[in-house]
Parts: structure tokens; C-alpha cells; sequence
């Protein structure tokens, strides 16, 4: 059974309204500060942001997304538009490579919700990723986040079920909708 060889997705990917980069230290100051001002916005239906509240938890988060590039299990990008400001991330993570999939996180800036970032991300980073070898795609959302779960119905990932109590969001556990894309 062949294995999966490291995606080697690019550090660089543009889109029409924004772009992606690697994520590298030199984001840690702008990451902390987009984070800060949409902590009650981005707390909802992220589970990591209670615990990211210092330069050094910043820090420490790409130290871990710097490591699991280069190993292969996780390309994790900070978003920015066209006027060069951190505006969110994207990665494709929990990379399978004797399974061939992975999963889908993002989060944008509230002020930059409604233009069609990540759908278009999402688009550019699946592609390659299907191309490179990944057989499926998943994303996992809280039923109540409506956004999130609209972005994965409009971008085409397939709703495979409700995973009852899925997800700890800060003590309270929530309903988890699955969707996935094949080829
Ligand atoms: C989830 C989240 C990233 C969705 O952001 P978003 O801006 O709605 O998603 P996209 O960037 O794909 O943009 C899609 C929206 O832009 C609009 N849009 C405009 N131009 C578009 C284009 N060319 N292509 C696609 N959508 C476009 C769409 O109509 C859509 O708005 P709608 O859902 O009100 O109809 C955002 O709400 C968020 O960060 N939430 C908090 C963190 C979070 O929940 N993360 C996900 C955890 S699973």
C-alpha cells in the first residue's frame, strides 16, 4: 500500500482578494493583536482561543505549526488582504498519509467576513492537495455555526452526518457536523 509523500504545498498562495503565508514568526505580533480584538467573536466556535492570550502562547503555536509543516502533518497559513493586513488563518491539518486525508481549519476577522476569502482559499489549497495525492478532504463545524457551515455547502463538501457532543467548547459540548470532500 503506497504511502502518502509530504504534500510540499507552497508558502505563497494569492487569490483575488487576499493572500496566504507560511506561518512564521515574524506574523506572532500581528496574529496576537487580530486575535485580541476578535477574542468574543473567534471564542465561539474555536476552542483555542481562551489559551492563546500572551506573545509566548503565540510563540509557541508557530513553533508547533513550523514543526508540522516540515513534518508534513499540518500547512497552517496566516491570511492577509490586499491592503498587506493579517486578517485570519487557514491550515489543512491532521494529515493522514497512509489514509490520504486531512481537515480544514480557518477563521477570518469579523470585518472580513462576507468577501469570500476562504471559500477562495479553499479552492486553491484542496486543489493541490487532491492533486498531490489526498483522497479526502473533511471539515468539522458546531451545528450553530452557520457560517462555517455554509461555507463547506457552498464550496462543495458533502454533509456526512452529526457527531453528537463532538466538540468541547470551553466545558460545554456541542453537536459537530462532518462534511467531506472525495475524489
Ligand atoms: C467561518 C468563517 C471563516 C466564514 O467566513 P465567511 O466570510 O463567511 O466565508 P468566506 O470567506 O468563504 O466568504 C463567504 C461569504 O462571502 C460571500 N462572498 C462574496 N464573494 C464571494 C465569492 N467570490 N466566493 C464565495 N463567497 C463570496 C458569500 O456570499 C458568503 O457570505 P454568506 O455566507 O453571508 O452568503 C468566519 O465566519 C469565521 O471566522 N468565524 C469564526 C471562526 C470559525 O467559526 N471558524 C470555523 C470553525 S469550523
Amino acid at each position: 500500500m503506497q504511502m502518502l509523500n509530504k504534500l510540499e504545498l507552497p508558502e505563497y498562495i494569492e487569490t483575488e482578494t487576499c493572500y496566504a503565508v507560511r506561518r512564521k514568526h515574524e506574523h506572532n505580533t500581528e496574529m496576537l493583536e487580530a486575535i485580541d480584538k476578535n477574542r468574543v467573536f473567534l471564542r465561539e466556535f474555536l476552542f483555542w482561543v481562551d489559551k492563546t492570550k500572551s506573545i509566548d502562547d503565540v510563540k509557541n503555536a508557530t513553533n508547533m505549526f513550523i514543526a508540522s509543516w516540515n513534518n508534513g502533518e499540518n500547512y497552517a497559513y496566516a491570511i492577509f488582504n490586499k491592503d498587506n493586513k493579517l486578517i485570519g488563518s487557514i491550515d489543512l491539518h491532521e494529515i493522514n498519509s497512509f489514509d490520504r486525508n486531512g481537515e480544514f481549519g480557518y477563521w477570518l476577522a469579523p470585518e472580513e467576513n462576507g468577501k469570500g476569502h476562504i471559500s477562495r482559499l479553499l479552492q486553491k489549497i484542496e486543489k493541490m492537495a487532491f492533486e498531490k495525492g489526498l483522497v479526502r478532504i473533511y471539515i468539522r463545524c458546531d451545528v450553530a455555526n452557520l457560517p462555517s457551515n455554509r461555507v463547506c455547502k457552498r464550496n462543495g463538501y458533502v454533509f456526512e452526518g452529526c457527531l453528537k457532543k463532538a466538540l468541547n467548547t470551553y466545558g460545554e459540548f456541542h453537536d459537530c457536523n462532518l462534511y467531506a470532500k472525495t475524489i
